[in-house]
């Protein structure tokens, strides 16, 4: 159900970029990524939540097996792209958390959808949850090399001279991401 409701997201998405890109002569989508969690990760995290290692547990409280991730290249392109999955007529959003306006304490910048995604099966209509992430790519960059250093210490603390700099690095994100729409902004005079 996973791998059909991924299918169903990524052809929902697909089309409604398309759509955009046709109406407005402009792609605000860099590149997408998409992954269905193993098993095995899913059941750590259920793990981590002290759950029990059932399939309801899993269907109820791991809420990004379909994880999907949507990079863009401008700042201001992420409002367009969470407009864009607002306006869908399949995709119901259930929850969002914008860590763009309120950053993480470690300095992660992202806009999250939590939505259900529906499945036409020929007994009915069921839903399977994903986690949509929406970010730029000076976001992703950071995100990328935050996580490779979490990987790097196991889950144990991260000491505070790597922390600090990595927090630090992205107040340079966002100063980048703003330059970079200001930037884009003076070369639309440029156009023609
Ligand atoms: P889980 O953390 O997934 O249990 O759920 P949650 O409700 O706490 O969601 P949250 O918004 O904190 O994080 C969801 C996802 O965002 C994670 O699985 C990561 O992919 C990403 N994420 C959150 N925080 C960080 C961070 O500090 N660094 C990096 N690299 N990714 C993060
Ligand atoms: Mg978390």
């Amino acid at each position: 159900k996973y791998q059909m409701g991924m299918q169903v997201l990524c052809d929902d998405i697909d089309i409604l970029i398309k759509e955009y890109v046709n109406k407005n002569n402009y792609n605000p989508v860099n590149h997408i990524e998409h992954r269905i969690k193993t098993l095995k990760s899913a059941y750590d995290k259920l793990q981590r939540k002290g759950y029990e290692l059932t399939d309801t547990n899993l269907f109820e409280h791991v809420r990004d097996m379909i994880g999907y991730r949507i990079i863009c290249n401008f700042l201001s392109e992420v409002e367009d792209v969470v407009k864009i999955i607002e306006s869908s007529k399949q995709l119901r959003i259930i929850s969002r958390k914008d860590y763009i306006t309120h950053p993480k304490e470690t300095g992660y910048l992202s806009y999250h959808l939590i939505v259900e995604v529906p499945l036409y099966l020929s007994t009915g209509i069921e839903y399977v949850k994903a986690e949509i992430q929406i970010r730029t790519l000076a976001m992703n960059f950071w995100a990328a090399l935050d996580h490779k250093i979490q990987y790097k210490f196991s889950g144990e603390e991260i000491p505070s001279e790597v922390s600090d700099e990595l927090y630090d690095i992205s107040l340079k994100v966002t100063e980048l991401d703003n330059r970079m729409v200001t930037l884009n902004e003076i070369m639309k005079k440029y156009k023609d």
